[in-house]
């Protein structure tokens, strides 16, 4: 059972994006999956609404009153769970944090999104979880441009690497496939091929992303056993 938690505190970076991609790739390897939507705009509880989700993935709205129950109703009955924050850094991100095995900053390659994420590890790193240590954690970008990395990220990456901050060896690329998760209300593995350019790559992402985190979560396990 691992609990994740996709953060940073600013909006439109990519964190329910993320949520619904890695909750396809879990589901897609057999997990029970529970998305908890602790934004108050219930992107995701709409996203799943649709009716065109797999079964084995479920969502649930919290706040801060609920996310704490939530969270422990979740883990009885189901793998994977991923928790959905607002775009700020509030109570609820604090809770959420504070009961999470991996924590996914997902940031733009930009200068803004590098600051925030760069004060989010702070306060990852100020919050012991259910193991009294700060939760495994990565710098994740999203958003990538396909093709040559500019000059601007690769100095964005060195900034966070002279910072001493884990990054995500996967990243997601600007695909149209993310967005279509939101006007298909759908997950990767289901969207039309056809219709959707470049499926097959961000399914590839995707699946490596679930597949580094898994890893990352594993091995944080062993080394405190
Ligand atoms: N990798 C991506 N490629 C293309 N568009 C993306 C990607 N990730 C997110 N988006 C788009 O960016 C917008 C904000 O993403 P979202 O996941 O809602 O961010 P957040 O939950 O952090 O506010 C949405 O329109 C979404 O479709
Ligand atoms: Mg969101």
């Amino acid at each position: 059972m691992a609990v994740i938690t996709l953060a940073s505190s600013k909006g439109g970076c990519g964190k329910s994006t993320t949520a619904i991609v890695l909750a396809g790739q879990f589901a897609e390897q057999g997990y029970r999956v529970r998305i908890i939507d602790a934004d108050p705009k219930r992107r995701v509880v709409r996203w799943a609404a649709s009716g065109m989700v797999p079964e084995t993935i479920t969502v649930k709205a919290a706040d801060h009153t609920s996310l704490a129950t939530e969270v422990r109703n979740a883990e009885l009955d189901n793998d994977v769970v991923l928790i959905d924050v607002e775009g700020s850094a509030n109570m609820v991100v604090s809770m959420a944090i504070g009961r999470s095995h991996y924590v996914a900053i997902p940031a733009n390659p930009s200068a803004a999104d590098v600051e925030d994420a760069i004060q989010m590890v702070g306060l990852v790193n100020d919050i012991p979880n259910n193991a009294g240590k700060p939760a495994v954690h990565a710098v994740l970008w999203t958003r990538v441009p396909t093709g040559f990395r500019s000059r601007e990220f690769n100095a964005l990456a060195k900034q966070l690497e002279e910072a001493g901050i884990p990054v995500c060896d996967v990243v997601l690329s600007e695909r149209s496939a993310y967005k279509s998760l939101i006007s298909y209300s759908t997950t990767l593995d289901r969207l039309p091929t056809d219709e959707v350019p470049s499926v097959d790559k961000a399914r590839s992402e995707g699946r490596a992303l679930a597949e580094a985190i898994s890893a990352a979560i594993l091995g944080a396990q062993e080394k405190a056993a």
